[in-house]
């Protein structure tokens, strides 16, 4: 039956229309336990969502909802490995990831290399190619994590990256590369490649010294000439979007440290514990998926803001923008009909302190309604005591300004307030809370694509481009016109082929 059919969405509908006229103010006046009845903690991150515009009667119907969706089943049929992948016939195999009870063979292999560079005095840069799930993780995890070195770890993703041409520069023996590339077949990351790789042959550097791959296709690494001992084999069941906590995670091992890595994998894994066994009602993915869905769904949100207020998390909300909106950017339902809802929403972020003095004033004054996530810290050694007050004071006086807005005499500087959101707070940012995070995310995409009977983890629309973008250079290289094309496409490769005359 479709979702909208469904007698608790109806009951939904009904209670969005007497919550509409609720306001967070005078929800705080009703219960004054919010706060205590609206948060939970788990794996060192404490999460307060009481200033979202819910009861518990609305938690309640959002999760008959969630039941009547068969989410319990679902998560079960994730953590045994079934083919939740259904348009792909795979399972979705993150969270075995994070079980140390039978983690990958290929991790051993992992920490094997890892020891070898350890000791290798000659290696001063790490590059790391990859693009999407291949780059933002692993960027993201080790901007947040790996302290101050000598190691310096360079993550290139587009062509014409000027930090490569610099790198090219430098002597080429104290590099060592990392092709990360779950395809290996992707465009931007294997132009790359080969400008680096022929930079090393040039210099007669050793690719069995100085030259690894991450990928599911060991054979296309092999055949560029990356010795076989130095490529990692990802499994196909592991989506980019969720490979942070794979062998694709070489890059964060190599820069945090084994151990340190093992309890990025804990955090991971203590989040996918309380996933599959706190009771609906006490689970954070999934009341905070529902929440999410009810603000989507019901208030007839576009977007959602995540607003990191710890440096180290300068590099999340573009990694949750790929697992989120590749995940969930879908209308066509798993039985291959359209969607008659709205499913996944736009995901913009910014470090915090920069969002208030970027777009605040449209969350705070403009048109639309944008649940916003808030993610601190409670402890920050990078930080003075004085640094840390102000940073957790932001982030509690922004949150309760949106709630509670201000009512001025003057139109233009009224706030209307009544704007949600959500505070996660970690004890510290540490591998253990990041890698619970991670998973928190992961489970909260999980829960809402369930709901709204979409795959989360196939990404159809991607290879595309791709192939128009290979027709296209086609063209541009043997100066050709299809005029199959659209008028706008043929001028511009009328254009493109005419270049010359435009050139001053
Ligand atoms: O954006 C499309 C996509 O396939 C992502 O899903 C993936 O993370 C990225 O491109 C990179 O793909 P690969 O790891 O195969 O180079």
């Amino acid at each position: 039956m479709s979702l909208t059919n469904l007698p608790q969405w109806h009951a939904l509908q009904k209670h969005y229309q007497w919550m509409r006229h609720q306001n967070l103010n005078g929800l705080f006046k009703t219960n004054p336990n919010r706060f205590q009845n609206f948060s939970l903690n788990h794996a060192d991150i404490f999460v307060d969502f009481s200033k979202n515009l819910i009861i518990q009667e609305t938690i309640d119907l959002l999760i008959a909802l969630a039941t009547a969706a068969k989410l319990p089943e679902a998560m079960d049929a994730l953590f045994k490995g079934e083919s939740v992948n259904t348009t792909e016939n795979l399972p979705a195999l993150h969270p075995k990831l994070r079980d140390k009870t039978n983690q990958p063979l290929a991790f051993k292999t992992m920490y094997g290399l890892i020891e070898q560079i350890k000791q290798r005095p000659d290696i001063k840069h790490i590059i790391h190619l990859g693009i999407g799930g291949s780059y933002l993780g692993p960027k993201m995890a080790v901007y947040a994590l790996a302290q101050a070195q000598t190691l310096q770890c360079h993550f290139i993703s587009h062509i014409g990256d000027p930090i490569l041409k610099e790198l090219l520069e430098t002597e080429p023996n104290h590099c060592l590369l990392i092709a990360a590339s779950k395809s290996f077949n992707t465009i931007e990351t294997i132009m790359n490649l080969k400008l680096v790789l022929a930079w090393f042959n040039k210099n007669k550097v050793s690719l069995a010294d100085h030259c690894f791959a991450i990928t599911q296709f060991p054979d296309k690494a092999k055949n560029l000439g990356i010795p076989e001992r130095n490529i990692l084999t990802l499994d196909a069941g592991i989506g980019g979007r969720y490979s942070l906590c794979s062998v694709m995670g070489l890059t964060l091992a190599l820069m945090i440290g084994i151990e340190p890595f093992n309890q990025f994998l804990a955090g991971a894994y203590a989040m996918d514990q309380h996933f599959i066994n706190a009771p609906l009602s006490k689970n954070i993915p999934v009341l905070l998926g529902l929440i999410n869905l009810w603000y989507r769904n019901f208030y007839g949100s576009h977007a959602t803001a995540i607003l990191p207020y710890h440096s180290g998390l300068k590099y999340f909300p573009a990694y949750l923008q790929q697992l989120i909106m590749e995940s969930q950017g879908k209308s066509i339902r798993i039985d291959r009909t359209p969607v008659d809802y709205a499913t996944g929403p736009i995901v913009f972020g910014e470090f915090g302190l920069n969002a208030q003095h970027s777009f605040y004033q449209l969350l705070h004054q403009g048109t639309e309604l944008i649940p916003i996530d808030f993610i601190m810290a409670l402890h920050n050694p990078q930080l003075s005591e004085e640094q840390q007050q102000f940073m957790i004071a932001n982030v509690l006086s922004q949150s309760r300004a949106f709630m509670t807005g201000k009512t001025t005499t003057c139109a233009h500087e009224t706030l209307p307030g009544n704007r949600p959101s959500t505070i996660l707070a970690l004890t510290q940012l540490s591998p253990f809370t990041l890698g619970a995070l991670v998973a928190l995310y992961e489970h909260k995409v999980f829960v809402e694509s369930v709901i709204w009977q979409i795959n989360p983890f196939d990404q159809w629309s991607v290879n595309y481009g791709k192939q128009l973008c290979r027709d296209l250079l086609h063209h541009m290289k043997h100066k050709t016109i299809d005029p199959n094309m659209d008028d706008s496409t043929q001028g511009w490769l009328t254009l493109f082929q005419n270049i010359n005359r435009f050139q001053r």
